[in-house]
């Protein structure tokens, strides 16, 4: 299964919900592709034993690895955090996410600055290069997500 990707609308609705065009306008792996986003679909639930992971990491150079739970009642400043993650930005490193649970979104802009928005679920992992404007949000409660580098 591919992933799924939307150019976003401008509304101001919550960052949470889909924004999809209407109608909606699809984004294919290619147009992601060409804009240097990466992604594969493995197994999250045999993630610390996976052949398939620890081939991509190895292939990629993808040495660290660190588990991150991003939900409401666990986490102090949810609220927060979420706000600082939705704020566009670049970096200097590529962002390397794999979702082992719930669900949630990366934006990325293309090269005409629009904003297109990828669904990430469980068992998603994605590359953005680096200098790549992006930004990520939820869109349910709970994620369970690594960063690999
Ligand atoms: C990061 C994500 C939230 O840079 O874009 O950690
Ligand atoms: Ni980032």
């Amino acid at each position: 299964m591919g992933i799924e990707a939307w150019y976003m609308d401008t509304s101001d609705e919550d960052q949470r919900q889909p924004h999809k065009l209407k109608p909606n306008q699809p984004v294919s792996l290619e147009t992601l592709k060409n804009l240097g986003v990466i992604h594969w679909k493995l197994n999250a639930d045999i993630y610390d034993d996976d052949p398939e992971l620890q081939l991509i990491r190895k292939e990629q150079g993808y040495s660290y690895m660190d588990i991150i739970t991003v939900e409401k009642n666990t986490l102090p400043n949810y609220e927060e955090m979420l706000k600082v993650f939705y704020q566009e930005h670049i970096h200097l490193d590529d962002e390397i996410r794999y979702i082992l649970d719930g669900q949630a979104y990366f934006d990325v802009r293309d090269k005409e600055d629009r904003w297109i928005r990828i669904a990430m679920r469980k068992g998603d992992l994605i590359t953005l290069p680096a200098g790549i404007y992006h930004r990520f949000t939820l869109d349910e409660t709970l994620l369970v997500s690594t960063e690999l580098h």
